[in-house]
Formats: C-alpha cells, structure tokens, sequence
C-alpha cells in the first residue's frame, strides 16, 4: 500500500468533468475507495506498456503488474472471448482447461509443489494459505514483514500491517523487519545471515508469548515493504530457519511471480529456496481475475481432508483461458529474458541519474521490479516522502505513472508491465530527471 491516495481533495485544480466524476464516485461507491493523484487520471484505453486518458493523453504505464505481457493483448483477448463464446462454469463440473492448465502451471514450480487451487484474488489465495498453513503445523504463529500487504480479507487483512493501524493484527501474529541492507547498513553479504538470526529471533519472541509457530508469510520482493529484492540467495538461510523451528513458508509471488524478477520465474526461485505453499494473483490472468493457492500434498492434505473448498468463479474456464495464454505469451515471447535485461538496462540509466541527483538514495532491484529511494541527505538518509510524492505527481504530467512504497512512502516503486522496452526507458528516465529538478528542496 502507499499514500499516493487521495479523495479528489484537490477540487479546485480540477477541470469540470475531473471534478464532476470524483465527486459522483465519493457519493455513489463511498469514501473507502481512494484515488492515485491529486488531479486524477480518466483512462480509457491501454495497448502493450503505454495507456490513454479521455483526452487522448499517452501514458507510461510504470506501476501495471496485472497487465503484465501488456495492455490489451490481443492472444488474451482472444482466448477470452473463444471461451466465453463456448462456455464459463466452475470447478464442480469436469473441463480439461483446469487441468491442462494446473498440470502447465506445476511443471513451472518445483516438484515438491504438486497441487494447487484456484480463487480469484491474491487476498483469496493468502487467506486460505494462512488457514492452511495453520492446518498443517497446527500452530497459529504467523511470521509477516513489517509493511508487509496480504490482502483485505479479515484474516489476510489482519497479516497486512502497511495497511495501518486502523487494522486489528492477528493476535498470533508477529512482525520481521524486512532484508533493508541500505537503511540498516547492511553489506549483500552479511544480509543473509542478519535475516536468518532476525528469524531464529523472532520465533523465539513468539513461542516465549505462548504462540506456536505456523510458518512466515513473504513476499519476496518486499513490495509494499519498499523493494528489497537483494542478492539472489539472500533469503535461504532464513528460510531454513523456518523450517528448522517446523514452520512452513508461504511465497505470496502475487508481486514478484510470473517472471517479473527476471532470473527466475517466480521470486522465491531467486533465493534457491523451495517453499511449502506459493500464492498467486495479479499479472496471473493479465487483469481477467485469477488467482491460485499451490502447495505440496502433504501441507494441503490436513486441510482439504477436513474442509471441502468450493469458491464459485475461481478456476472458471474463462479466467483459465486467460491464465493459460498468459503463460504462453510469457514463454513465447520470452517475456523473462526480456525483463531481466530491461530491467538492468534501466537500472543503468537511473544510476547515472543519481550522479546528477542527490536525492536519489538508492537504486535496486531485479528484473522489472526496481525501487529508487529517495533521501534528503545521503549520509543520514532521511527519507523524502514528501518529495517523492510531489515526484510521482511531476511524472503524471509528464504522462509517467508509476507510485510509492515503504514505511516513508519515499521509494518509488517502478514496476511496469513487461512490454516495457529498451525504447521506452528515455521517456521514463527522462521525465525522472525534470521532475527532480523540478522538485529541487
Ligand atoms: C503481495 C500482495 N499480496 C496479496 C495482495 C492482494 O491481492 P488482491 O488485491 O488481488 O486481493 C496484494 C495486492 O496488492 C499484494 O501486493
């Protein structure tokens, strides 16, 4: 979660329509839903990395990991609308899609993962991860980052501290803080074994509370956390600490999963760790909702023995069509390769932006997954939060859209779909640079 959210404060800076819109919106759907940008974006069209407004506005679209091999792809689009031309029912009837599907889907995780389940929402999948994983361990001690995001269920929302302190957190549940080797000062190579005693020590706190522990709940990017995706191998060691202490570890890859980071498939691969369970949503139907919960059979059976799992549009043969193709587009157009190399392209340009830059603090990542942190003072590091934001507003009238992370919103999370190319990363860099300068403190 971020703080690029906004009610359409901004009246006044509002043309009509804009004003007119967000004020039917607040009236009609409530004032729960929020809005990215003080001045707020109309889309009404997208096509591979790039998006318009009703104006007619071009877009970078930097911020899309559902869209992920790109807005509108017509391969999606046609299995979709082939599939929905023939038939869309659910799980409790025999089709092959599931199937085909299921079995294409495990062939990519390890093999020690060999069932999986589907829903239709990553929170979905978290929340029956967590009902699992307490199933198995017959603990209730969950282990999540400190700005970590799983969901908006009860259950998943109370595993999401970024969401703030309005939340109840589980009682069971415990904070780690995330592998932040820039802010902790940390060098790549210690960080591996600091996570691995932060871990061991963690456990320890939550078992002398009287908790049993269940397992760690992870996204390895360390998305909302602020974009810690590391070195690769950085989490094994606190990984096995996991499972040495009996818990299980649940990959929440709805960030990270689907070839985003580039090395690997799925982020947890990164680290050469093979987890219990792997949840999966966002870029899994290229925005056709889908999402899957897979774990090895043994984890899965203490639960599904006990409990029959209907969910009444998960896996339907619509959304699997658009899963399926996604899977074949990424493979096809050899959409992993591509993110790793666009990505490190990238991380290049904005490098040689920090030369130019003091406010950058920082410049990480994998694949197409970068965060650049941005500090008022590169010795103290202190955050520029309220800069980043004025930042992510500058982007937005250079047609950049992008967002923030972290405890002090001041990371900018640069994740675009994987159609972003060599090409598009002068307009991204270039508009990064104006709007710096543009916000000079
Ligand atoms: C890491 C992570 N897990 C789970 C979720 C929840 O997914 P959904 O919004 O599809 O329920 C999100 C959504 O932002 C997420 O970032």
């Amino acid at each position: 979660m971020d703080t690029n959210s906004f009610r359409g404060e901004d009246e006044a800076a509002l043309d009509d329509v804009t004003r007119g819109m967000t004020a039917q919106r607040e009236r009609i759907l409530g004032a729960s839903y929020r809005l990215f940008y003080r001045r707020p974006v109309h889309l009404v069209r997208g096509e591979g990395a790039y998006l318009w407004d009703a104006d007619g506005t071009k877009y970078l679209d930097v911020y899309n990991n559902v869209a992920s091999v790109g807005h509108a792809h017509p391969r999606v689009i046609e299995a979709v609308t082939r599939q929905m031309s023939a038939l869309n029912t659910h799980t409790r009837y025999l089709h092959t899609r599931v199937l085909d599907y299921a079995e294409d889907l495990l062939s990519l995780l390890p093999e020690q993962i060999d069932q999986v389940m589907f829903m239709c929402t990553g929170s979905e999948a978290n929340d029956l991860a967590i009902r699992v994983a307490r199933a198995y361990t017959g603990g209730q001690g969950i282990i999540i980052t400190s700005e970590s995001y799983h969901g908006n269920t009860e259950l998943t929302s109370a595993h999401s501290p970024a969401l703030g302190g309005n939340q109840l957190p589980d009682p069971a549940s415990r904070r780690i803080a995330p592998p932040d080797g820039y802010r902790q000062g940390i060098a790549a190579t210690e960080l591996a074994a600091w996570y691995a005693a932060e871990m061991q020590r963690t456990i320890d706190a939550m078992r002398a509370d009287g908790v049993a522990f269940a397992g760690l709940l992870a996204d390895s990017a360390f998305s909302s956390d602020g974009v810690f995706l590391g070195e690769p191998g950085m989490l094994r060691a606190g990984i096995d600490v996991v499972h040495t202490n009996g818990g299980v570890f649940i990959a929440d890859e709805v960030q990270p999963g689907f070839a985003r980071t580039g090395d690997t498939f799925w982020g947890f691969a990164r680290h050469g760790v093979i987890p219990d369970i792997v949840t999966m949503g966002k870029p899994m139907g290229n925005g056709i909702p889908i999402s899957g919960m897979a774990a090895r059979r043994e984890v899965l059976e203490a639960f599904s023995r006990q409990i029959p799992y209907f969910n009444t549009f998960g896996g339907n043969p619509v959304s699997v069509a658009a899963a399926q193709a996604v899977l074949d587009i990424i493979r096809e157009e050899k959409l992993q390769d591509r993110a790793r190399i666009v990505g490190a392209q990238l991380r290049e340009g904005l490098s040689d932006l920090a030369q130019r830059h003091e406010l950058i603090g920082d410049v990480r990542g994998a694949g197409q997954f970068t965060g650049l942190e941005l500090v008022l003072d590169r010795e103290t590091k202190k955050p520029a939060g309220k800069i980043a934001l004025q930042v992510i507003e500058e982007l937005r009238n250079r047609g950049v859209l992008t967002s923030v992370a972290g405890p002090h919103a001041n990371v900018l999370k640069l994740r675009p779909t994987l159609a972003f190319a060599s090409s598009d990363i002068d307009w991204l860099v270039g508009a990064l640079d104006e709007s710096l300068l543009a916000v000079q403190p």
